[in-house]
């Protein structure tokens, strides 16, 4: 089974990080989000990857290649408009072939797609919709499912005490090709809004099943924060680079902590960092690979990216810095998202 990655949306919520990176490009424990996901899938016995993409499409593709370095192969699409998710799947259509499992990239999740997929089988079912259960569905839509798990419904961002259920779509989906028969080619097509509400009316069968494990929507700078203190936690496991040094402190290769410097766990620190005398760093820290954290600086509750410095005695707070960033010394941020263009590109 193929799996196909809508990569392509320009993350308007998670900006200014996501102004020139695709949303799913964005680190979690110092590794493009992407990355984890295509090594979970390939853990999986999913090795044929089809990836949409569509915003500063080069940044996935000079990483990522034809896949051969992660064991899979990779091909991509490319949309001249926005084509919206199921517009995406739908370009998408000659290079999938059979079912496939359609993913919203940009979701940190550990879901077992088998197990979705055995709930498709049972169902037989034309389309199953991953779901998960949230404390708060208000700032999403919701669906209604029968007894027997089939949705009749989606009730976009219901009012409290009005809604049928707390499961709301996890952006995974099992898909037969046929599903995608309906949707119009070459315009904007929501798959929520439109193309299974359509289904649904049409008396196709779209199957709810339940993931199981971590699931995340990375959407806002809050959630992408909230994912990193929940990897710091343990809550969410990756593989991660580096070395556990125990209680909670972990360091990647030729990274330096110079003498008087202190790490306050949990913190995640990167590989060929330099990190001065009498800096502090976390609790709740994740330092990017490459970063220079100076003396006396102090970084707290938040994430830098790789290549970031933080000079003498600058101090961050709840902050996220995008990549090659730089703290002048004696600066001070606090509940800042920051990023810079990268010199090599042109404004
Ligand atoms: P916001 O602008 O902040 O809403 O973020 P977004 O553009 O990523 O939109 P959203 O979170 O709704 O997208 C869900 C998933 O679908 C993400 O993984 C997006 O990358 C992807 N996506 C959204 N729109 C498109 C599109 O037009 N083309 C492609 N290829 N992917 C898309």
């Amino acid at each position: 089974m193929k799996a196909l990655l809508l990569a392509g949306g320009f993350g308007t919520r998670m900006r200014p990080l996501t102004e020139r990176l695709p949303k799913p490009m964005a680190p979690v424990g110092n590794r493009p989000w992407l990355e984890h996901l295509i090594a979970g899938l390939k853990q999986q016995g999913i090795d044929e990857i089809v990836m949409a993409v569509k915003h500063y499409p080069e940044r996935i593709i000079e990483y990522f290649g034809d896949g051969g370095k992660w064991g899979v192969t990779i091909r991509y699409t490319h949309e001249p408009v926005p084509l919206g998710t199921a517009g995406a799947i739908k370009n998408a259509e000659p290079l999938l072939g059979g079912r496939f499992v359609a993913i919203n990239a940009d979701i940190v999740h550990r879901a077992d797609i088998r197990a979705l997929v055995k709930a498709h089988e049972e169902a037989g079912a034309l389309v199953t919709i991953g779901l998960v259960e949230v404390a708060d569905p208000s700032q999403f839509g919701v669906v209604e499912q029968a007894e027997d798990g089939r949705i009749v419904r989606f009730v976009e961002k219901p009012p409290r005490g009005e809604k049928p259920s707390n499961r709301i779509n996890a952006g995974i989906y099992i898909m037969e090709p046929e599903a995608l028969r309906s949707i119009p080619a070459g315009r904007e097509v929501s798959i929520e809004r439109e193309t299974f509400p359509s289904l649904i009316a049409a008396g196709r069968r779209v199957q709810g099943a339940d993931v199981s494990g971590y699931w995340m929507d990375m959407g806002t700078s809050e959630r992408y924060r909230r994912i990193h203190w929940d990897l710091l936690d343990g809550k969410l496991e990756l593989d991660l680079a580096g070395e556990e040094r125990g209680g909670g402190i972990r360091i990647g290769e030729g990274t330096e902590v110079a003498k008087g410097a202190m790490l306050v766990p949990p913190v995640l620190v990167g590989s060929r960092v330099k990190i001065g005398e009498r800096a502090v760093v976390g609790p709740y820290a994740v330092i990017g690979d490459d970063c220079v954290i100076g003396r006396g600086a102090r970084v707290t509750h938040s994430i830098l990216w790789d290549r970031c410095v933080a000079a003498e005695a600058a101090q961050l707070n709840r902050c996220i810095v995008g990549s090659g960033l730089k703290i002048d010394p004696r600066h001070l941020l606090h509940e800042a998202v920051v990023s810079v263009i990268p010199e090599a590109e042109t404004i």
